[in-house]
């Protein structure tokens, strides 16, 4: 396995469950700081975030969003940790007329892809979240999508991957694979009866590998905590065109995220954090209040259609370019990629075959 975040880790867990001996290679740590989920804000939201042009991808996210019960409770019995799950729904809201034209389309929308949600007077937004800015102009609920701790996800699967016999080797970056195993940067060979890729925006800097068209998406996001003695400020997860508060178990915020087409740069600038609180601030005042942890950003492996490569191509398995649905997607990649590695019918969707995009030229 090349790669240590929280697709990798999952599909080791699973294949080390139907008896498959595995090595996790990570080029940092483990669980991967470089990961996209150790950044992420963790929404199970396939009906918040649903796209007219990507259908494939919604039918694939609803059917891992409907996973994600089982495997969270799995994981949680497997490690002894808690995952942070958590059956929030999700409010999308608008706060000017513009917002407001756009909150109707995405409701109708919504219907015509046959995953309808309810449409929310102000008023009744702010009953369900009181934390809401008066002045919002639209809203709609969507009670299905849930949330989730991407790092509490990735600790559990670090610890459910050393119970089931996996090897996990932090610190070793794969220079070139191929139907034989990997080369690691030190020279070192490590022979493989299957090479998985899961190694998120870095998979395109592999040797060996045919051009894959996965680029990095960078995010900036705010982890924010209130003060001692109070309470949560949000039940849901909220969002707007832009943007999202993600509110964990604990009290904590996440709040995210730019999408910025920058290579491989991780910096938090002035003028992404002032943009995220400014947005956060119109809608949900009280997030001014809180603490703010960290100021981090992280890069998600996006590629020319927003929709995954899943599938053997040229002697390896690609289960990487997950863009902004990572984390949702990591139970049904999990279960697809082992049926495939063991050889059962896996069913992965022709849309998301590694070699659609060979015959495009750039
Ligand atoms: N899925 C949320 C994001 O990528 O920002």
């Amino acid at each position: 396995m090349v790669g240590g975040g929280i697709i990798g880790l999952a599909i080791a867990w699973r294949a080390a469950g139907r008896g498959l001996a595995v090595t996790v290679c990570e080029r940092g740590g483990l669980p991967s700081y470089l990961a996209a989920a150790h950044v992420a804000a963790g929404m199970l939201a396939p009906v918040a975030e649903a796209d007219a042009q990507e259908r494939a991808l919604l039918a694939f996210g609803l059917d891992s969003a409907a996973r994600w019960g089982t495997f969270a409770a799995e994981l949680e019995a497997d490690s002894g940790l808690d995952v942070g799950f958590r059956d929030c729904g999700t409010l999308v809201v608008a706060r000017d007329r513009d917002e407001a034209e756009h909150v109707d389309r995405e409701i109708r929308l919504r219907e015509q892809l046959g995953v309808p949600v309810a449409r929310l007077l102000p008023s009744a937004a702010r009953r369900l979240e009181p934390a809401l800015a008066p002045a919002i102009r639209a809203a709609f609920h969507a009670p299905g999508d849930h949330a989730v701790d991407p790092r509490a996800v990735c600790e559990a699967l670090l610890v459910a991957c050393e119970r089931r016999g996996v090897t996990l080797r932090a610190g070793c970056e794969v220079r070139s694979v191929g139907p034989a195993g990997a080369t690691l940067a030190t020279g070192e060979h490590l022979p493989a009866g299957r090479v998985v890729i899961a190694a998120g925006a870095w998979a395109a800097r592999i040797g060996g590998l045919p051009c894959l068209r996965v680029r990095p998406v960078k995010g900036q996001l705010l982890r924010l905590a209130a003060r001692a003695g109070e309470g949560p400020l949000l039940d849901h997860v909220v969002r707007w065109d832009g943007g999202y508060l993600v509110p964990r178990q604990d009290g904590r915020i996440v709040l995210g995220a730019t999408m910025e087409d920058r290579g491989y740069d991780t910096t938090v600038t002035a003028l992404g954090v002032y943009e995220l609180l400014r947005d956060a601030g119109e809608l949900v005042p009280g997030v001014l209040e809180l603490d703010l942890e960290a100021a981090i950003a992280g890069l998600r492996p996006a590629t020319p259609d927003n929709a995954p490569l899943l599938g053997a191509w040229e002697g390896v398995v690609l289960a990487c370019g997950h863009h902004r649905n990572g984390v949702l997607l990591t139970p049904v990649t999990a279960d697809r990629i082992v049926s495939l590695l063991v050889g059962e019918a896996h069913g992965i969707n022709p849309a998301f075959a590694p070699d659609r995009f060979a015959s495009v030229h750039v």
